[in-house]
């Protein structure tokens, strides 16, 4: 089932796509401006670095710089775009088996962009234990995913109107399509779960990809991370209260993570 997110992944117009981005999300700027005094002393690893938008904001601040992903194509085409130094890497590298790297390894492991929504359950747990394998006890793991309480809020034809009717109109016809792809899925089911594989818009719906609610996401790290930090990928802002998480309905979050 997963295999075709891969698949998507190896295209040579979603690569092109990746390369071509170079913004850094409000979430990921406000995180790079909260360790500002750390970064030159980490070694970083920027797991599923897919055109390397992050490699640009990153690489130039850290001791050393390792960008990974599972698809060489999309390694070939940081390659390309970054030019050769000892102390930037890229390696083609699965999250799900990081092998090749040893415990302890790294002080801040990053997986933007919701990549690690690619993954089956299983394989999500699985990278997580080894993202505390090879990161260094009280160092960073940051990554972000999408929010089931978003989808939540998307899955109700009510939430679709809005005073323009161009909107409203484009809204529905997204609305209609989300329906009919994810037809097995009712409302109520997602509102009675903790998280769901979904075939979204991205990439004309043809990813799937994991939603999870923040709080479920929070008890999946606890074995693994400490110090949890929740941040709007929006506005890039905190989340700081349990209120404030239960009703958030970003479509996806930054979680940041103290490695134990
Ligand atoms: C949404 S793209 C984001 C790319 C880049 N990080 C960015 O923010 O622009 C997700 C990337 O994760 C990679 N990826 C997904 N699963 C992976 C895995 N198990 N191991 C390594 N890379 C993976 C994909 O190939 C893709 O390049």
């Amino acid at each position: 089932m997963f295999e075709s997110n891969y698949q998507v992944y190896v295209t040579r117009r979603i690569v092109k796509h990746y390369s071509q981005l170079r913004q850094l999300q409000p979430a990921e700027q406000a995180i790079l401006k909260l360790l500002d005094s750390k970064w030159s002393r980490m070694r970083m690893l920027d797991i599923g670095v897919g055109g390397g938008r992050t490699t640009q904001h990153f690489a130039n601040l850290v001791q050393e710089y390792v960008g990974i992903d599972y698809a060489k194509e999309m390694i070939a085409a940081c390659q390309q775009r970054f030019s050769a130094s000892s102390s930037r890497v890229f390696k083609v590298g699965d999250a799900r088996d990081m092998s090749q790297f040893q415990d302890e390894s790294f002080d801040f492991i990053l997986f933007s962009f919701n990549g690690i929504d690619v993954l089956s359950h299983l394989d999500r747990l699985q990278v997580f234990q080894e993202v505390s394998r090879i990161g260094k006890p009280g160092g960073y793991f940051c990554f972000s995913s999408h929010n089931l309480q978003g989808l939540e809020r998307e899955f109700n034809w009510r939430n679709q109107i809005s005073l323009n009717p161009l909107k409203t109109y484009v809204n529905l016809i997204m609305f209609a399509l989300l329906r009919f792809f994810n037809g097995s899925i009712s409302p109520q089911q997602i509102k009675h779960s903790d998280h769901q594989i979904i075939q979204d818009e991205s990439h004309n719906f043809r990813l799937k990809q994991y939603y999870i609610r923040p709080q479920a996401q929070f008890d999946q790290l606890k074995a693994n991370f400490g110090n949890v930090r929740i941040y709007s990928w929006k506005s890039g802002l905190e989340i700081t209260t349990q209120q404030e998480l239960i009703v958030n309905a970003d479509m996806w979050l930054y979680y940041l993570c103290e490695i134990k």
